[in-house]
């Protein structure tokens, strides 16, 4: 079935919960719905698909066309004794997809759990959390090709995976793709990854289960995220930066050390960008009606539910303006601004 509302608000869409609206509104639950939506567009309104809006930031009202799948649906499309693959609707949220797993005792998706969002985007996005990434178990992704006018599967390699990235995300595919379902890959050999070290610690011996694991990861995030039922908020605002060689031996002068968490990855350093905030003094501060959050940097938040795109914006440059002044590192949101 397709529902269609006019001039929508979009506030409950997102988890930010900052105010928004959109000419149009529609939601639909089968992938046959796709073409004809797309058919029914006119060639002068602009068009975007979200998920489950837990990574979005509308800076203004939109007066074009927002759709949302509710797609549903996890089903076994394959099975042998190593394991299973599962094609999941976009529409279904991921923590439901993840516990659906759990409770099978099937691994690989455990390391995602309390992860906002849904399934549709955790392949666009490749969401990723304490070591695990959606790419890791992604088989295939179904999806409707604008271009081609017909329905595609794309097999997990022709992704091109990344942090936080796919060709989902490229701006020249940018919307071509409407994914309707994914094909996970879930194993029944225990396979715990756990060496990401707030999760291990709560391990004294091997986890049995993927549930032993989720209720790790969750236990972690409720340490350090804010709870999305209480406290409005799209995750990690910014992305972990990847700075070069001199930035590097800028920020060792700067700090006086070399002490502070840094690796090497292909084409640099990563530094998690939670440091640079910190450092810079931003941890639980308030501006106004948006914070930083307190045990988090990354995080900024809508505490009361009262914060307007243009705050949220305003904070977002102060932030990037002293983590530039003091270190010479550029941040760049993960939150899609649209
Ligand atoms: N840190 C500080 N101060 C703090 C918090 C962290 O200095 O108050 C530093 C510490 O050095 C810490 C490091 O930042 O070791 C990394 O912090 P954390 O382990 O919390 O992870 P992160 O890199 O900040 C990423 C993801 C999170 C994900 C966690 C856990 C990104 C942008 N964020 O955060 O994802 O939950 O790892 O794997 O990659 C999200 O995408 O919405 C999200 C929450």
């Amino acid at each position: 079935m397709i529902t269609t509302r006019q001039n929508f608000d979009l506030t409950a869409m997102t988890t930010f919960a900052i105010p928004a609206k959109c000419g149009c509104f529609i939601e639909y639950d089968i992938p046959e719905d796709i073409p004809f939506i797309l058919s029914t567009l006119r060639h002068d309104v602009d068009f975007v698909h979200i998920g489950g809006g837990s990574n979005l930031l509308f800076t203004h009202d939109f007066p074009g066309v927002v759709a949302h799948s509710a797609i549903k649906g996890i089903e076994i499309v394959e099975e042998d004794p190593a394991g299973v693959k599962v094609k999941v609707g976009a529409g279904e949220k991921m923590d439901d997809f993840i516990r659906w797993a759990c409770d099978r005792e099937l691994w690989g998706v455990e390391n995602l759990s309390g992860i906002p969002g849904e399934v549709g985007a955790s392949a666009v996005q490749n969401v990723g959390a304490y070591g695990s990434e959606a790419a890791d178990a992604i088989v295939e992704v179904n999806a409707y090709d604008r271009e081609k006018g017909e329905f595609v599967t794309i097999p997990c390699e022709e992704c091109r995976y990344g942090y936080r990235d796919s060709i989902f995300k490229r701006p020249e595919l940018r919307g071509c793709y409407i994914i309707h379902s994914v094909v996970y890959r879930l194993t029944a050999t225990p396979s715990p990854k756990i060496d990401y070290p707030a999760l291990r610690e709560r391990f004294q011996e091997p986890p049995q289960s993927p549930t032993q694991v989720r209720d790790a990861v969750i236990a972690v995030r409720d340490s350090k995220l804010p709870d999305p039922a209480d406290t409005p908020s799209a995750g990690s605002f910014f992305k972990n930066p990847v700075i070069d060689d001199a930035t590097l031996r800028h920020i060792i002068e700067v700090e006086g050390n070399e002490s502070f968490p840094h690796y090497a990855v292909d084409g640099g350093w990563k530094i998690p960008a939670a440091w640079l905030i910190d450092r810079c003094g931003w941890k639980g501060r308030r501006e106004g009606n948006v914070g930083v959050w307190h045990l988090q940097p990354l995080v900024i938040v809508n505490p009361e539910r009262k914060a307007t795109a243009s705050e949220v914006i305003a904070l977002e440059q102060r932030i990037k303006d002293s983590v530039m002044n003091r270190y010479g590192v550029t941040l760049t949101p993960e939150v899609e601004h649209i």
